[in-house]
């Protein structure tokens, strides 16, 4: 089983989020591609078991480089493949429950019949450039633990 993390980013905080769901996911056991949403040229889901796409929050919602990504994603293709979605976001966004990225990602591969295996995951950041809130990087970890045992389990 392998698995495709996408990310993408303008300050860094979103493509440390992805790295350190990717790495913990290899320790898991779990083989994983990663890729800054950009460099995806094309993408199969004959290459691919799972899904994990994030994005920092820009209006509320995705960044639009994500939202083109999406484009990609063929329901078809994709259809009953987990998935998670991430982002990052201001603190104040988290706190005030106001809508986010990965909130808009995970409704998108929803409707494209996709299984969303976990919550999404809400990195909160203390100003536009960042830096991530501290602790953010180890529930960033313990996330995708989680993750690894829901797509061992193949829920
Ligand atoms: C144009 C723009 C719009 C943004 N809009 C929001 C927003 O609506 N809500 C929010 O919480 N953060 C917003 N932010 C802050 C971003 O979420 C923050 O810059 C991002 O998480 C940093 O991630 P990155 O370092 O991966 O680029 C915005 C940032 C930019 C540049």
């Amino acid at each position: 089983m392998k698995g495709i993390v996408v990310f993408d980013t303008s300050h860094g905080n979103t493509k440390i989020i992805a790295e350190t769901i990717s790495e913990t996911l290899k320790e898991s056991g779990i083989a994983v591609d990663t890729f800054y949403v950009k460099d995806v040229k094309k993408l199969s889901a004959k290459d691919y078991a799972f899904l994990v796409l994030g994005s920092p929050t820009k209006f509320g919602t995705m960044s639009l480089t994500v939202k083109g990504f999406l484009g990609k994603v063929k329901s078809k293709e994709w259809a009953n493949k987990p998935f998670a979605a991430f982002d990052t976001e201001l603190r104040t966004n988290i706190e005030r429950r106001e809508s986010s990225a990965g909130e808009k990602i995970a409704e998108k591969l929803k409707e494209n019949q996709m299984n969303q295996l976990l919550p999404v995951l809400k990195a909160a950041v203390l100003g536009w450039k960042g830096p991530l809130q501290e602790g953010e990087i180890e529930r960033a970890r313990e996330y995708a633990r989680e993750l690894a045992v829901k797509l061992k389990k193949g829920q």
